[in-house]
């Protein structure tokens, strides 16, 4: 049945997929529609994207509370399944507002396929979101597509137009002289997944087949990020705080050098004319050790740094002075944004792969996102890096979506009776 399905719908070169993402602490649906293009061997057309964020309920306690956590999705969830199919119809808030359900369910009769997040995950979570999917394709008859979160990060790379170039404003350090490129990757490929809960580098030779080269042996980089944030008292989620004391940092601490271009950059993927010719240099300090950096292996490891950044902290005078906050939120970035760098270049290197893309909560944070367009611009590799919007980095249901299209194109639905929340499953 799924394959004459699939047929169909690829002969009409067109269906439409509610993706539902509920593993964590964000309630989310998304409608997409999914077409084939030249360009890109799947155009997805993002018609909705709704995120209910739990952030400020677990802030109090410093991380995600799981309790809590679920029972927030399941207050959440209808609504936010509503907004996203009443939204794609290009309805305003006050028409959406005046809408029966009967006119959701309507809408939910033109979708094609329920794509989920059934692992990993808080369990309580998890099944918040699989329980409704299968409620749903029961009553409307859908097919399902089954979707690990760590495949919808590294999908949400797939999801269309990459971002331009990031050139931060004038005041700020202009140094995104990369041009990300505007197709799809290209495989082979490796993907970095730096999330609150994964660090993980992934080999992929095609679509869907993922091997895990390397991950991290204790803490994941945003749990880094949190824990770090916890001991400076900035609150939960930590990365975004971090990343804007640093960003202060660097913009007070950095001189202005003018260079020759063609001595930073040498890459076959910049466009000449995007090249600013200058480039802000910020003194060069090690304060806290790049964990790992020279192992032989694609390993990863938190911990130590946490560590350092804490015995460090222990010798500061309290309350801490604004200029130490900022001066630990850069050092304690840099250590983990080159660690994070060095370690995917290697492996793009060993395994020859024509596109790098990152992908999770930490692919939003600003200096990894300029250093990397910087290191894969200098590197001499012919490789291209792939960025995903920011707001596709942290946890979303477009994501899911676009994992799901690939998976329907190779056949990969199922019915609801094989929906199953799985805490622990493995990308595989
Ligand atoms: O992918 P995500 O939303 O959830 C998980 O799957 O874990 O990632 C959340 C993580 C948090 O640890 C958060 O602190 C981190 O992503 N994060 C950032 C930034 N924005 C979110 N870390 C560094 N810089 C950021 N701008
Ligand atoms: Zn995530």
């Amino acid at each position: 049945m799924a394959i004459i399905k699939l047929v169909r719908y690829m002969k009409n070169n067109n269906f439409k997929i509610l993706a539902i993402e509920t593993s964590c602490d964000e309630t989310s649906a998304s409608v997409l529609e999914v077409s084939r293009s030249k360009v890109y061997d799947l155009r997805i057309n993002i018609l909705s994207n709704i995120v209910s964020s739990q952030v400020k309920l677990h802030s109090k306690y410093g991380g995600v509370y799981p309790e809590l956590a679920s029972r927030e999705h399941i207050k959440n969830i209808i609504h936010v399944i509503n907004e996203s199919l009443k939204q794609c119809n290009n309805l305003t808030i006050k028409q959406c507002k005046q809408l029966s359900n009967d006119y959701t369910a309507k809408l939910l009769k033109k979708i094609d396929y329920i794509a989920v997040t059934t692992s990993p995950g808080l369990i309580g979570s998890l099944l918040v979101g699989t329980q409704t999917a299968k409620t749903l394709a029961y009553v409307f008859k859908k097919l399902v597509v089954l979707v690990n979160h760590l495949e919808g990060h590294i999908y949400s790379n797939f999801i269309g137009e990459n971002p331009k170039s990031e050139i931060r404003n004038p005041k700020q350090i202009p140094t995104a002289i990369y041009q990300i490129p505007n197709t799809n990757p290209q495989f082979p490929l490796i993907a970095l997944i730096v999330s609150g809960g994964h660090t993980s580098l992934v080999y992929m030779k095609d679509h869907l087949s993922y091997k895990i080269i390397g991950e991290t042996l204790d803490d994941a980089a945003g749990e880094a990020y949190d824990k770090v944030a916890c001991m400076l008292n900035l609150g939960y989620p930590g990365g975004p705080v971090i990343d804007k004391y640093a960003n202060d940092y660097i913009i007070q601490n950095s001189k202005s050098e003018t260079r020759n271009s063609k001595q930073i950059i040498n890459s076959n993927y910049q466009s000449p004319k995007s090249i600013p010719n200058t480039i802000y240099q910020i003194p060069y300090t090690k304060l806290f050790p790049r964990p790992l950096i020279n192992a032989n292996n694609f390993d990863f490891s938190f911990s130590g740094l946490k560590t350092s950044v804490l015995y460090f902290l222990k010798k500061q005078k309290k309350p801490y002075s604004k200029k130490l906050i900022q001066k630990v939120c850069y050092e304690f970035q840099e250590a983990v944004v080159e660690t994070l760098i060095t370690k995917t270049l290697k492996a793009a290197k060993k395994y020859r792969v024509k596109s790098i893309i990152i992908s999770g909560g930490v692919a939003a944070n600003s200096r990894l996102r300029e250093l990397f367009q910087l290191k894969v611009a200098s590197c001499q590799l012919p490789v291209k890096l792939f960025l995903p919007e920011r707001k596709y980095c942290t946890d979303n249901a477009t994501m899911i979506g676009a994992a799901a299209a690939y998976k329907i194109l190779a056949g990969k639905m199922s019915d609801y009776t094989s929906i199953k929340a799985d805490p622990n499953l493995p990308l595989k």
